[in-house]
C-alpha cells in the first residue's frame, strides 16, 4: 500500500515509518518538520491543521490509506487540543473523500477513557468515553468525527487507543499500558489491512500479563501483540505515586496535578 505517514518525524512516526517500510509499503511523510537526516522516504513539510496544505499534498501524492499520528502527545489548554487532533484529523478526512483514499488508522490514546476507575475491572471497545484531560476530550471528539466520516462516506478508520508506547516500560503502570515499537507497527499494519473494518477501535497495548485492556478488538483486525511488559518487571522500582495512579485507566492523567481551566 502507499501509506502517508503524518507525524513521520515523532516518537511513534519514525518507528512506524521503519516498520510499513520493512513490511513492503511505500511510505510518505508529512510532518511540520524537516526530515531527518538521510530519511529514505518522500517528505511533505506541512502543517496537518492547514487544510489547503494537506489538500496539496493529496493532489500530488497517489494514496491507499493514511495513519495519522501527528499531534501533540500531552496536557495542554482545550483549544490547543482541539486544533491538534480534531481539526488536523477534520483536514486529512476531507482530503481522504474528495481523492478517494479509503482508510484512516489515527493514534488515539487510553486517555480516551482515561477515567474509567481501574475497579470497573477489563476495558471493552465499548465503553462510554470517558476522558480524563482536554486531551482525552481531543481524541474522543476525533474518534467521533472518524466515525461521522465512516457512516457518512463509508471511509474505513480504525482508532488506536495506544496505552504508553516506549522501548521498554519505565513504570509499575506501563507494566500493564506498555506498547512495545514492534507491536506498534504490528497494530498499525493490521489496521492498515483487515479487511472492511468500517469504524473499528483497538486497545494499542502489548500482550501485557498485568493488561487491563481487552485484546480481542485487536484481534479481530488481525493485531496479534507478541511482546509483555513482564520480562522488565524486575527492572522497575515501585514510584510514590503508584496508588494515586492505579485509582484510574488514564494514571497520572486522571489525578489533580492536571486540573486546570479549560481555557487557560
Ligand atoms: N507516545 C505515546 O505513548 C502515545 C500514547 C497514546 C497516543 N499517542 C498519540 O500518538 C501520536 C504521536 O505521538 P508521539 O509520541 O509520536 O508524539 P511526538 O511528539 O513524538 O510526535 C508528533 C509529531 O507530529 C508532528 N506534528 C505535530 N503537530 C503537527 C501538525 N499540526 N502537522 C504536522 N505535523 C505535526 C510533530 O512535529 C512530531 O514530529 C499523537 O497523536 C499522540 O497523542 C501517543
Amino acid at each position: 500500500m502507499r501509506v502517508l505517514v503524518t507525524g513521520a518525524a515523532g516518537s511513534l512516526g519514525r518507528a512506524i515509518t521503519v516498520g510499513l517500510d520493512r513490511l513492503g509499503h511505500e511510505v510518505v511523510c508529512l510532518d511540520l518538520v524537516p526530515p531527518v537526516d538521510g530519511s529514505p522516504f518522500a517528505w511533505h513539510e506541512a502543517d496537518c491543521t492547514d487544510a489547503d496544505a494537506v489538500a496539496a499534498v493529496f493532489a500530488e501524492e497517489r494514496l491507499d490509506a493514511v495513519v495519522h499520528l501527528a499531534g501533540t502527545p500531552e496536557e495542554a489548554a482545550l483549544p490547543d487540543e482541539l486544533t491538534s487532533h480534531v481539526i488536523t484529523t477534520a483536514a486529512l478526512l476531507d482530503a481522504m473523500v474528495a481523492h478517494d483514499v479509503p482508510r484512516l488508522v489515527y493514534a488515539s490514546s487510553n486517555h480516551a477513557v482515561g477515567r474509567t476507575p481501574r475497579a470497573d475491572g477489563e476495558l471493552g471497545e465499548h465503553v462510554p468515553p470517558r476522558p480524563d484531560t482536554y486531551y482525552g476530550v481531543a481524541k474522543v471528539a476525533a474518534e467521533a468525527l472518524m466515525r461521522l466520516f465512516a457512516e457518512r462516506h463509508g471511509t474505513d478508520a480504525v482508532a488506536c487507543r495506544i496505552g504508553s508506547f516506549l522501548e521498554e516500560p519505565t513504570s509499575v503502570r506501563g507494566l500493564s499500558t506498555w506498547l512495545s515499537p514492534a507491536d506498534g507497527v504490528r497494530m498499525v499494519e493490521a489496521a492498515l489491512t483487515a479487511p472492511a473494518p468500517g469504524y473499528a477501535v483497538l486497545y494499542g497495548v502489548s500482550a501485557n500479563t498485568r493488561a487491563w485492556w481487552d485484546l480481542e478488538p485487536g484481534r479481530r483486525l488481525g493485531y496479534e501483540p507478541q511482546d509483555d511488559a513482564e520480562a522488565y518487571a524486575e527492572r522497575i522500582a515501585a514510584g510514590p505515586d503508584d496508588e494515586a495512579e492505579a485509582e484510574f485507566v488514564g494514571g497520572p492523567y486522571a489525578t489533580a496535578r492536571l486540573h486546570r481551566p479549560a481555557l487557560g
